[in-house]
């Protein structure tokens, strides 16, 4: 049954049929939210992209729509966003109906095989009747490629102080802001990044907002990766600081990941979502992606996740959790007994259900090591834990399920603890082939992907006399 086969996650966004990677054009306008999705309907590998559509009224369940933006001879439709022109600025809408605009990457196969520099462009599309058609400017690309082979993933955002838009751009070593009054025409404003954080490989999808931490602005500028990241391969990494209009200045030099998972990558944010901001990112590396064992379609989004600004040692971080809309589709909740997690030593529990979400806080006064298995009666097991001798979180694949498909399958990842907490928090999110960690609050992250014979349908927790203050299961309904 369709949504229902081997591997499909039930908890997640996952297209009907074939290929995705990318999310894009995510905004919220009259009472939904748009996911658009790199997409290649014709097969269940990448392919010429098109731009897939899905909405949800509660950031949870999804229903896909038509394809939005087909190829065309201007090229294949790579990432971007999408924002509501309220002021009608484009002039493609009018001042009661404005157009949902389109900003995007027409990359041309031809131009790049020929050996050409300029084969991505930046070019606009736009809605009049809320996402569901769209027509391509005339005049497209709107932004020209200077010269530069990388050169693409525009996130525009209305820079409502200077009253302007702000487009940021991955261009290959660097983030370029550009500027325009009217999405049709674009100035450079400034570059960023080529001597700042990590740099193993080439930098896409940008994202550039405001978050307040105890009343006061701050910018945050999220820089996808591939390859360099933490654990190999594909990773998305932030910095925190100021923006002008003009130019991004970074208030600390440190490297910082949103998710040092193996599968979380290409994620950006909602527009439109007022002080709320909401992430998203490709469950998905671009190491194995286009080998992974499912076959009907293939890669889905990780859960939507809030975003908060947190200030620990000294540096400010992003936290990210779960949205609390998840909450829609609990089941029911079942608290362990802290009596019975106080005397045992081995929790073990047999679960019924998958999806789940864990929350668990361990009492971190004596560190030690401490971890949570799933496994299944195939012999296979999920491991994620602390290491209390390198103080870092970890998520262990190396017997949990498939992992031939691919050479660079990496089965060990790691994320530091970041917090300085005498408690440690544990919130999982486990559907059928994913796993999402978020730790001390979501400031250590670490999401994978995993491929078992059969679901897996049993829990313990290793806390090594270890104190688990609390322990709650929450089975979750499938969205579809
Ligand atoms: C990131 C990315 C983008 C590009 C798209 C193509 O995963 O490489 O830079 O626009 O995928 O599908």
């Amino acid at each position: 049954k369709l949504y229902h086969e081997p591997y499909r996650p039930q908890a997640h966004f996952s297209p009907k049929t074939m290929w995705t990677n990318d999310p894009n054009g995510m905004v919220y306008y009259k009472g939904t939210y748009h996911l658009f999705f790199q997409h290649y309907p014709k097969a269940t590998v990448w392919g010429p992209m098109h731009w897939g559509h899905a909405v949800s009224k509660d950031l949870i369940h999804w229903k896909q729509m038509p394809i939005a933006l087909y190829p065309d001879k201007l090229g294949y439709i790579f990432s971007g966003s999408v924002v509501v022109d309220e002021n009608n600025t484009s002039g493609f809408g009018t001042k009661g109906k404005p157009a949902m605009v389109a900003i995007f990457t027409h990359h041309d196969p031809k131009g790049e095989k020929s050996g050409s520099s300029v084969f991505q462009n930046q070019s606009i599309a736009y809605s009049l009747d809320e996402g569901a058609t769209w027509t391509k400017y005339a005049a497209n690309p709107v932004l020209k490629n200077p010269g530069i082979k990388d050169f693409r993933d525009p996130k525009v955002f209305w820079y409502a102080a200077g009253n302007k838009w702000v487009m940021s751009l991955a261009t290959k070593d660097r983030i370029t802001f550009y500027s325009s009054p009217n999405l049709k025409d674009w100035k450079k404003e400034s570059d960023f990044g080529q001597m700042l954080g990590a740099h193993g490989g080439v930098w896409e999808c940008p994202d550039l907002f405001p978050l307040k931490l105890n009343g006061k602005e701050y910018w945050v500028l999220l820089v996808s990766i591939n390859p360099g990241g933490p654990n190999g391969g594909s990773a998305t990494q932030y910095f925190v600081g100021h923006f002008d209009g003009s130019k991004f200045i970074p208030s600390s030099n440190q490297t910082k990941w949103i998710d040092f998972g193996p599968d979380n990558y290409a994620g950006v944010t909602w527009g439109n979502t007022g002080n709320r901001k909401v992430f998203l990112g490709w469950m998905g590396n671009w190491f194995y992606a286009n080998d992974v064992p499912t076959l009907k379609w293939r890669n889905a989004m990780t859960i939507p996740r809030e975003l908060s600004l947190k200030l620990t040692a000294g540096d400010i971080w992003l936290t990210s959790t779960p949205v609390e809309e998840l909450d829609k589709i609990v089941t029911k909740t079942i608290k362990v007994d802290a009596e019975l997690l106080a005397k045992n030593n081995n929790i073990f529990s047999v679960i019924k259900q998958t999806p789940t979400q864990y929350t668990l806080k361990f009492n971190t006064k004596a560190v030690k090591d401490y971890s949570v298995m799933l496994s299944n009666d195939a012999g296979e097991a999920l491991v994620v834990g602390y290491d209390a001798k390198n103080s870092r979180y970890y998520i262990d694949r190396t017997k949990a399920g498939q992992n031939k498909f691919s050479k660079q399958f990496m089965p060990k990842a790691y994320a530091p603890r970041l917090s300085t907490s005498l408690t440690s928090d544990f919130e999982l999110v486990v559907d059928v082939s994913s796993i999402e960690l978020f730790a001390d609050g979501g400031l250590s992250n670490l999401t994978g992907v995993f491929f078992p014979k059969k679901p897996y349908n049993r829990l313990s927790i290793i806390n090594n006399g270890m104190e688990i203050e609390h322990l709650q299961i929450q089975p979750l309904k499938s969205i579809w």
